[in-house]
């Protein structure tokens, strides 16, 4: 595996690649954006990317523009010898390792989320968390230049913006979902898990187990989401619930969606730890 931080390099070193391997037609690059501290989530980007294609980038950068004041970028979990590992191990090609200054100047150009889909839910409790993520996705896909980019479904709302903006400003990427890797128990994987003491991981099961109640509900026929949403929230009462919302997957509309074709999406705190969840109907 090779590791390098200098953007201007690995542009260089993928366009040489890309031009040696131009006599493959299938040549293609898988590329994997991740803020390090990988789990099994991780690894399931990086086996779908390894089985669409013959390169597979990952990235590791926490970035700095998608934490408001007085979140964690401080103290958010950082496992770089364990991250190295763990992308050799999975057979990466190149892992990108920049530095804050590597990828950001003084006066920066950057992308506006936009001003309904980027400021509801996550967006509203994070307003301006989505242009720190448009802004850095936007610069890595433009260093990698992939033919397909990698997204946790379990971040629906970010996959969504992404595959927004890639259509909006006429991108040639792929955005490819991948679905929510969980625990046995139901817990959605996430880097935040590193924060629960045993005690709060236990009620973070509730997030889980709200989200099976409302599908069993639909399965059984229940098509109203106000019954499904107000079930969900018996179930997660104890918690800071931040949202519990059923949206249409393009997330277009807040209310009154078709429910065969939605994504049924929590957000709450456990001991202040923010976790996201969903399913999708
Ligand atoms: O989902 C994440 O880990 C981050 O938001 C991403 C897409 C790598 C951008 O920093």
């Amino acid at each position: 595996m090779k590791i390098i931080s200098s953007p201007l390099e690995l542009k260089n070193y993928l366009r040489e690649t890309s031009k040696a391997m131009s006599t493959q037609n299938d040549f293609s690059i898988g590329f994997v954006p991740t803020m390090g501290a990988l789990h099994g989530g991780h690894i399931s980007l990086i086996k779908k990317a390894k089985e669409q294609n013959k390169l597979v980038v990952v990235s590791i950068f926490l970035n700095p523009t998608q934490f408001l004041k007085g979140e964690d970028l401080d103290k958010y979990p950082k496992k770089d010898e364990a991250d190295k590992k763990i992308c050799e191990l999975s057979g990466v090609d190149i892992l990108f390792f920049p530095q804050a200054e590597d990828i950001y100047g003084i006066d920066e150009v950057s992308i506006l989320a936009p001003k309904v889909r980027g400021y509801v839910l996550e967006g509203q409790s994070r307003p301006g968390h989505f242009n720190g993520v448009l802004t850095v996705v936007m610069k890595l896909l433009n260093i990698v230049n992939p033919t397909r980019a990698y997204f946790g479904k379990k971040d629906a709302q970010q996959l969504n913006l992404i595959s927004l903006m890639v259509k909006q400003l006429f991108m040639s990427v792929e955005i490819v979902p991948v679905d929510t890797v969980r625990e046995k128990d139901g817990l959605a994987l996430s880097s935040r898990n590193a924060y629960l003491i045993p005690k709060e991981r236990e009620e973070a099961l509730k997030i889980s187990s709200s989200l099976r109640k409302a599908s069993a509900m639909v399965s059984k026929g229940e098509l109203n989401a106000k019954e499904i949403i107000t079930s969900m929230i018996e179930i997660l009462e104890p918690l800071e619930i931040h949202y519990v919302e059923i949206v249409s997957r393009d997330f277009n509309q807040l209310l009154h969606v078709e429910l065969g074709n939605s994504v049924i999406l929590v957000e709450a705190s456990v001991g202040g730890t923010r976790l996201l969840d969903n399913i999708w109907l």
